[in-house]
Protein backbone atom coordinates (compact mmCIF):
# COMPACT_ATOMS: atom_id res chain seq x y z
CA UNK A 1 0.00 0.00 0.00
CA UNK A 2 1.26 3.41 -0.91
CA UNK A 3 -0.20 6.58 0.58
CA UNK A 4 0.03 9.96 -1.08
CA UNK A 5 -0.77 13.19 -0.47
CA UNK A 6 -2.27 15.71 -2.68
CA UNK A 7 -1.39 19.47 -2.38
CA UNK A 8 -2.20 22.50 -4.14
CA UNK A 9 -1.03 25.96 -3.95
CA UNK A 10 -3.56 29.13 -3.83
CA UNK A 11 -2.34 32.82 -3.92
CA UNK A 12 -4.52 34.81 -1.35
CA UNK A 13 -4.56 38.74 -2.00
CA UNK A 14 -6.34 41.18 0.17
CA UNK A 15 -7.00 43.80 -2.66
CA UNK A 16 -7.86 43.93 -6.54
CA UNK A 17 -4.67 46.60 -6.47
CA UNK A 18 -2.81 43.63 -5.65
CA UNK A 19 -3.58 41.69 -9.00
CA UNK A 20 -2.31 42.50 -12.53
CA UNK A 21 -3.64 44.76 -14.69
CA UNK A 22 -5.10 42.31 -17.06
CA UNK A 23 -6.01 40.25 -13.75
CA UNK A 24 -8.11 43.14 -12.77
CA UNK A 25 -9.53 43.91 -15.91
CA UNK A 26 -11.14 40.08 -15.98
CA UNK A 27 -12.80 40.08 -12.72
CA UNK A 28 -14.17 43.77 -13.63
CA UNK A 29 -15.62 42.15 -15.96
CA UNK A 30 -16.78 38.77 -14.27
CA UNK A 31 -18.49 41.06 -11.73
CA UNK A 32 -20.19 42.84 -14.50
CA UNK A 33 -22.03 39.82 -16.27
CA UNK A 34 -23.06 39.09 -13.08
CA UNK A 35 -25.39 41.99 -12.82
CA UNK A 36 -26.74 40.38 -16.16
CA UNK A 37 -27.38 36.41 -14.68
CA UNK A 38 -30.93 35.05 -14.79
CA UNK A 39 -31.30 33.80 -11.79
CA UNK A 40 -34.91 34.36 -10.08
CA UNK A 41 -34.95 30.89 -7.76
CA UNK A 42 -31.79 31.20 -6.07
CA UNK A 43 -30.67 35.29 -6.16
CA UNK A 44 -27.02 34.09 -6.55
CA UNK A 45 -26.16 35.91 -9.37
CA UNK A 46 -22.74 34.47 -10.58
CA UNK A 47 -20.65 36.08 -13.52
CA UNK A 48 -17.34 34.20 -15.17
CA UNK A 49 -14.86 36.20 -17.74
CA UNK A 50 -12.73 34.42 -19.98
CA UNK A 51 -9.42 35.24 -21.51
CA UNK A 52 -8.43 33.48 -24.74
CA UNK A 53 -5.37 33.11 -26.02
CA UNK A 54 -6.12 35.35 -28.89
CA UNK A 55 -6.67 38.03 -26.28
CA UNK A 56 -10.50 37.73 -26.82
CA UNK A 57 -12.47 37.94 -23.58
CA UNK A 58 -15.90 36.11 -23.14
CA UNK A 59 -18.58 36.41 -20.05
CA UNK A 60 -21.02 34.37 -19.15
CA UNK A 61 -22.80 34.30 -16.07
CA UNK A 62 -25.53 31.76 -14.68
CA UNK A 63 -29.04 31.13 -16.25
CA UNK A 64 -31.43 29.48 -14.32
CA UNK A 65 -34.67 27.71 -15.51
CA UNK A 66 -38.57 27.07 -13.75
CA UNK A 67 -37.07 23.11 -14.51
CA UNK A 68 -34.23 23.24 -12.23
CA UNK A 69 -31.62 21.20 -13.52
CA UNK A 70 -32.22 22.32 -17.01
CA UNK A 71 -30.04 25.56 -15.67
CA UNK A 72 -26.52 26.42 -16.27
CA UNK A 73 -23.46 27.62 -13.97
CA UNK A 74 -21.52 31.32 -15.43
CA UNK A 75 -18.37 29.16 -16.05
CA UNK A 76 -19.97 26.51 -18.00
CA UNK A 77 -21.73 29.61 -19.78
CA UNK A 78 -18.75 31.02 -20.86
CA UNK A 79 -16.86 28.02 -21.52
CA UNK A 80 -18.96 26.32 -23.84
CA UNK A 81 -19.26 29.84 -25.44
CA UNK A 82 -15.80 30.08 -25.79
CA UNK A 83 -15.76 26.77 -27.59
CA UNK A 84 -17.96 27.45 -30.21
CA UNK A 85 -16.95 30.65 -30.72
CA UNK A 86 -13.17 29.71 -30.70
CA UNK A 87 -12.97 26.51 -30.88
CA UNK A 88 -9.17 26.33 -31.28
CA UNK A 89 -8.48 28.92 -29.04
CA UNK A 90 -6.78 27.76 -25.57
CA UNK A 91 -8.35 29.84 -22.40
CA UNK A 92 -5.76 30.91 -20.57
CA UNK A 93 -7.53 32.59 -17.38
CA UNK A 94 -11.00 32.57 -15.82
CA UNK A 95 -12.29 34.73 -12.80
CA UNK A 96 -15.01 34.71 -10.58
CA UNK A 97 -17.32 36.63 -8.92
CA UNK A 98 -20.76 36.67 -7.44
CA UNK A 99 -23.51 38.92 -6.40
CA UNK A 100 -26.64 38.74 -3.77
CA UNK A 101 -28.80 40.81 -2.66
CA UNK A 102 -27.18 43.88 -4.93
CA UNK A 103 -23.77 42.92 -3.11
CA UNK A 104 -20.54 41.29 -4.42
CA UNK A 105 -20.11 38.46 -1.95
CA UNK A 106 -17.31 38.88 0.39
CA UNK A 107 -15.99 35.79 0.08
CA UNK A 108 -14.62 33.74 -3.17
CA UNK A 109 -16.31 32.18 -5.33
CA UNK A 110 -15.33 28.31 -5.96
CA UNK A 111 -16.74 26.72 -9.33
CA UNK A 112 -18.86 23.48 -8.34
CA UNK A 113 -17.74 19.63 -9.50
CA UNK A 114 -19.21 20.07 -12.64
CA UNK A 115 -17.36 23.38 -13.98
CA UNK A 116 -13.90 22.13 -12.17
CA UNK A 117 -14.05 19.02 -14.85
CA UNK A 118 -15.16 21.19 -18.06
CA UNK A 119 -12.37 23.38 -16.63
CA UNK A 120 -10.07 20.41 -16.49
CA UNK A 121 -11.10 19.26 -20.16
CA UNK A 122 -10.32 22.95 -21.50
CA UNK A 123 -7.06 22.60 -20.12
CA UNK A 124 -6.09 19.72 -21.09
CA UNK A 125 -7.18 20.32 -24.52
CA UNK A 126 -5.56 24.10 -24.45
CA UNK A 127 -2.13 22.41 -23.47
CA UNK A 128 -1.67 25.30 -21.07
CA UNK A 129 -2.68 26.51 -17.37
CA UNK A 130 -5.82 28.00 -16.97
CA UNK A 131 -5.40 30.70 -14.30
CA UNK A 132 -8.34 30.56 -11.89
CA UNK A 133 -9.31 34.10 -10.16
CA UNK A 134 -11.58 33.41 -7.47
CA UNK A 135 -13.48 36.69 -6.59
CA UNK A 136 -14.06 37.97 -3.39
CA UNK A 137 -14.27 41.67 -1.89
CA UNK A 138 -12.14 40.54 1.37
CA UNK A 139 -10.12 38.20 -0.34
CA UNK A 140 -9.13 37.41 -3.98
CA UNK A 141 -7.71 33.69 -4.79
CA UNK A 142 -5.77 32.67 -7.43
CA UNK A 143 -5.15 29.44 -8.69
CA UNK A 144 -2.57 28.74 -10.86
CA UNK A 145 -3.80 25.82 -13.25
CA UNK A 146 -7.43 24.13 -13.05
CA UNK A 147 -5.59 20.80 -12.73
CA UNK A 148 -5.43 21.98 -9.42
CA UNK A 149 -8.99 22.56 -8.37
CA UNK A 150 -9.91 18.49 -9.58
CA UNK A 151 -7.95 15.71 -7.95
CA UNK A 152 -8.10 12.60 -9.59
CA UNK A 153 -10.46 14.01 -12.80
CA UNK A 154 -12.25 11.69 -15.07
CA UNK A 155 -10.02 11.75 -18.43
CA UNK A 156 -11.55 10.07 -21.36
CA UNK A 157 -8.24 10.23 -23.58
CA UNK A 158 -4.93 9.58 -22.26
CA UNK A 159 -3.03 12.03 -20.29
CA UNK A 160 0.57 11.83 -21.45
N1 LIG B 1 -23.54 28.80 -9.71
C1 LIG B 1 -22.68 29.26 -10.67
O1 LIG B 1 -23.10 29.87 -11.65
N2 LIG B 1 -21.36 29.01 -10.50
C2 LIG B 1 -20.81 28.38 -9.42
O2 LIG B 1 -19.61 28.23 -9.37
C3 LIG B 1 -21.67 27.92 -8.34
C4 LIG B 1 -23.12 28.04 -8.55
C5 LIG B 1 -24.96 29.10 -9.86
C6 LIG B 1 -25.85 27.92 -10.09
C7 LIG B 1 -27.17 28.46 -9.59
O3 LIG B 1 -27.79 29.20 -10.64
C8 LIG B 1 -26.80 29.42 -8.48
O4 LIG B 1 -25.43 29.72 -8.68
C9 LIG B 1 -27.00 28.86 -7.10
O5 LIG B 1 -26.39 27.66 -6.93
Amino acid sequence: MKQKALQIQIREYERLEELSEPQVDLVNKAIKSAGNAYAPYSGYHVGAAVLLANGKTITGNNQENAAYPSGLCAERVALFYAGSQYPDVPVTSIAIAAIQDGTVQEEPVSPCGGCRQVLCEKEFLGGTPIEIILYGTSRIQVIQQARDLLPLPFIFRKED
